[in-house]
């Protein structure tokens, strides 16, 4: 089992299979995109498999994978046919901007992945053009349909943006009255890539507060274990909503992650800055003990919270990387 310094149990992996991506939100990247990882510096499916294995040996039991946008790396289903057959494995889902997932969404099924979270920031074309600086928003929605049909569990991400999609968090709410999607505002985080100052306009507290202004009704409901969502239901929807404080990091004290970036960095925090990269160990030659070695060691230095890791950074500058470099 791995537990940390502060007695966590770490049992939730993030793994980021690419740093690229067919959309370019503002709140995650420039519009010409990332000095993008090079192809040799990727993991292989091969060694993203054997790193994977050996933390379900040692205890995960959670994988998620993300991006950049997971359905931009070749093969995916197949890398995710393999790791879903890890035995000791209890849950496989993965987080997606849902442009190209929809002809997948019948593979998820199969494989087992039960959960998906889907990323829509408004529901209106031009806005989405705004954002995503790409026409998309059919593709996504196309998407949302797929997973309705095929019975995946939903939970939509919009990163709540001043002057970008403030007009949306009413109409993304109405989604739960007659979807049973779970729809969660996040705070929009530094994580673009130095493109653009992002301003924390919108914090969970004046998230709720607008939403409680237009659903005087809305209720807390229990929150599940690690989440990272405060959550909460409106008498009569069929779905829920939830509110990420990502910028707040109210969530650090549950905290049971680990994260590894597409070039194969493990993190322990989305706001640290990572210092040993697994792959190149396992390049190097390493043994299966060798890397599980140095797996306890990163875990035993993971920061009490998201404050203390961001304090910790080497450079100690304001963090700006891609959310694609990081893996979400
Ligand atoms: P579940 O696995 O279903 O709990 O979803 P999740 O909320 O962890 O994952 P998702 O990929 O949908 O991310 C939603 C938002 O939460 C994104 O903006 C993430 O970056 C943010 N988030 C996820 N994990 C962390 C974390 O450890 N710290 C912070 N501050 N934000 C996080
Ligand atoms: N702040 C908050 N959330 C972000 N995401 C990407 N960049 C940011 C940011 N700067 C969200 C995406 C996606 C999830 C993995 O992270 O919307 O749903
Ligand atoms: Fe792509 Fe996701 Fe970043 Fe948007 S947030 S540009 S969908 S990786």
């Amino acid at each position: 089992m791995l537990v940390d310094n502060y007695g966590r149990k770490l049992d939730y992996l993030r793994l980021a299979v690419t740093d690229r991506c067919n959309l370019r939100c503002t709140y995650c990247m420039p519009v010409g995109g990332l000095d993008w990882i090079r192809k040799s510096e990727l993991m292989t499916d091969e060694e993203m498999l054997r790193i994977c294995s050996l933390f379900v040996e040692m205890g995960i039991r959670r994988i998620r994978i993300t991006g950049g946008e997971p359905f931009v790396r070749k093969d995916l289903i197949k890398f995710l046919e393999k790791i879903s057959s890890l035995a000791a494995l209890h849950e496989l889902t993965l987080t997606t901007n849902g442009v190209v997932t929809a002809p997948f969404v019948p593979e998820l099924k199969r494989i087992g992945v039960r959960s998906v979270n889907l990323s829509l920031d408004t529901l209106d074309k031009e806005r989405f053009i705004r954002i995503a600086h790409r026409d998309e928003l059919d593709n996504v929605l196309r998407t949302l349909d797929a997973l309705l049909k095929y019975n995946v569990e939903i939970k939509i991400n919009a990163v709540v943006m001043e002057n970008l999609n403030i007009e949306d968090i009413v109409p993304l709410v109405r989604l739960s009255k007659s979807l049973p999607v779970s729809i969660r505002f996040i705070e929009e985080m530094p994580f673009n890539g130095g493109s653009y100052q992002a301003g924390l306009h919108w914090n969970y507290k004046r998230i709720l507060a607008h939403i409680r202004e237009h659903f005087p009704d809305i209720q807390k409901i229990p929150d599940a274990p690690n989440s990272t969502s405060y959550n909460y239901h409106i008498p009569g929807h069929l779905g829920n909503v939830g509110i990420i404080a990502a910028w707040s990091r109210l969530f650090c004290g549950t905290c049971n992650r680990i994260r590894i970036t597409p070039s194969g960095i493990i993190r322990t925090c989305l706001y640290d800055n990572g210092k040993v990269n697994i792959k190149d160990i396992l390049r190097e030659g390493a043994s299966d003990e060798g890397l599980k070695e140095w797996i306890r060691h990163i875990v035993s230095t993971k920061a009490k919270d998201g404050w203390e890791a961001e304090k910790n950074r080497d450079n100690h500058e304001p963090v700006h990387e891609s959310m694609a470099t990081i893996g979400g």
